[in-house]
């Protein structure tokens, strides 16, 4: 099993943390938006696109870069997000994947901890998060996923 991650996490890491928990599972290797050649997308099985969440959406970079792409008949795909809420923002991102012809086999959110704007003055929301317990539903999720590809 071959897995491409393209990641952004540029707030504080915490959609990094997360992809770093699972990368065993998923046997993935792990790229940038930017970083990444796009005719390699047909050597993996499975690609995650994870992000953390600016103003209600995952990364511009990750869905331009979805809408680059060219088809892809059914390649298996997964979307991840952190989150200051830990609300599901990844409608965008999936529905962009869709239209590439990607099959989304699993989704997961996490709340993460943010010091966006004005939750600066008070120390931010969610600190410690993702915690072990978030990273702990992570690996579940991979290995669910996983568990397909044997
Ligand atoms: C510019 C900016 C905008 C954000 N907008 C939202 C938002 O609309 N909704 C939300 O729940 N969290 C929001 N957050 C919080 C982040 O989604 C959260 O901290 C996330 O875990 C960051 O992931 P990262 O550390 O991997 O970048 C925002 C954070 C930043 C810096």
């Amino acid at each position: 099993m071959k897995t491409l991650v393209i990641c952004v996490s540029k707030h504080h890491g915490n959609t990094d943390k997360v992809i770093q928990a699972i990368k065993t599972i998923l046997e993935a290797e792990i790229v940038t938006p930017d970083n990444l050649d796009i005719s390699t997308i047909n050597n993996y099985d499975l690609i995650g696109f994870a992000s953390g969440v600016y103003r209600m959406k995952p990364d511009s970079s990750l869905l331009k870069l979805v809408e680059k792409i060219p088809f892809q008949k059914g390649r298996k795909a997964f979307t991840l997000t952190t989150s200051g809420s830990g609300k599901e923002y990844q409608k965008n991102l999936n529905t962009g994947l869709i239209k590439k012809g990607f099959e989304i086999v699993g989704e997961f959110t996490s709340r993460g901890w943010t010091t966006f704007f004005i939750l600066a003055l008070f120390g931010g929301v969610n600190k410690g998060r993702p915690n072990e317990e978030d990273l702990e539903r992570a690996r579940q999720f991979a290995g669910e996923i996983r568990s397909r590809f044997n």
